[in-house]
């Protein structure tokens, strides 16, 4: 599908993450020189960023198999045992949503990370009885927003920590670049440059965005996406100036107008808005902390002047 061919497959085509494509390449060959799988690695960062994007990549440099699935798809041990005895020898198991494991599951999980056997309990009650199956050596790629969301046991079981963060403009207007061009689409360099900055530092967001604006470009007999279809289509999709969409506004406006810009208490501000916490504190607070909208203080969040300046709004001292 269009879908997974916008996705790079080498290192090399991977743009940005300068600093996790670095490390990734030294262990990468380092591993392959000495014919060894690579050590597990776990990637975090905020969503959409690509982090299953790399673990397929590190599965084509490696040369192994790229197997998915998810910590919430495993249910029981059992389930485990099934994939990770179907493996072979090198392969790639991406788990996403890793610290989302049932911890039954995660306590089985251990020995296959750390010496590549299960120990699975067949039976109940005085038949009961405890069975060793071993494994081909994997590599385990899990994906979380924090790395504080995996137990301590789980995450000393990585021997890599990557991660990934918010991209500069500059790389989201070259993934905006590529991706139009996967599309047969021409764009201008002006408008490439406004998506890129109204991406929210995210190419799944840009790519999404880019989708949109094409329809509307190629609705307006376009040749290639001006920088007037792009600003159309933004205004239309209810992306602001800053990046901002919808949700953004709300989460922002609610602490504004109900809570006079805070401080005040993550669920306290995702009761008064409708949303989840843990969606608010994945999706929308990193951004907002990184461009300085929002800050985090012991007695909670505080929108900052930055942010009323940003809505035409006088702020309070
Ligand atoms: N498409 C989405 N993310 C990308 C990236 N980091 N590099 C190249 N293409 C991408």
């Amino acid at each position: 599908t269009i879908e997974q061919s916008l996705r790079p497959t080498t290192l090399n085509q991977y743009i940005g993450q300068d600093k996790a494509k670095e490390n990734l390449k030294v262990f990468i060959q380092a591993a392959k020189m000495r014919e060894e799988p690579l050590d597990h690695v776990l990637l975090y960062g905020p969503p959409g960023l690509g982090k299953t994007t790399l673990a397929a990549i590190i599965a084509n440099e490696m040369g192994v198999q790229f197997r998915s699935t998810s910590g919430p798809a495993i249910e029981r041990a059992g389930d485990l045992a099934a994939i990770l005895s179907s493996l072979e020898p090198g392969d790639v198991l991406f788990i996403d949503e890793v610290h989302r494991l049932p911890r039954t599951v995660e306590e089985v999980l251990y020995p296959a990370m750390e010496d590549f056997f299960l120990d699975i309990v067949i039976g109940t009650g005085p038949s009961a009885r405890s069975v060793r199956i071993d494994l081909p050596p994997f590599t385990l790629v899990g994906a979380t927003t924090r790395a504080g969301l995996l137990s301590a046991p789980l995450r000393d079981r990585f021997g890599v920590l990557s991660r990934l963060e918010f991209y500069e403009t500059k790389d989201l207007c070259s993934i905006v670049e590529r991706t139009a061009e996967i599309f047969n689409t021409s764009i201008t360099k002006e408008a490439a440059l406004e998506v890129a900055r109204r991406s929210r530092g995210t190419p799944r967001i840009a790519n999404r965005l880019l989708k949109r604006i094409r329809d509307i470009s190629q609705v307006n007999g376009e040749v290639a996406i001006s920088l007037a279809s792009t600003n159309t289509a933004l205004e239309m999709l209810q992306v602001d100036d800053a990046g901002l969409d919808h949700t953004d506004h709300k989460f922002l406006k609610g602490m504004i107008e109900s809570f006079n810009g805070g401080p005040v208490g993550l669920d306290t501000i995702a009761a008064t808005i409708g949303e989840e916490s843990q969606t608010i504190e994945d999706v929308y607070e990193p951004y907002l902390l990184q461009i300085g909208f929002i800050q985090r203080t012991p007695r909670g969040r505080i929108v900052t002047a930055k942010a009323y300046q940003h809505f035409g709004l006088r702020w309070h001292e």
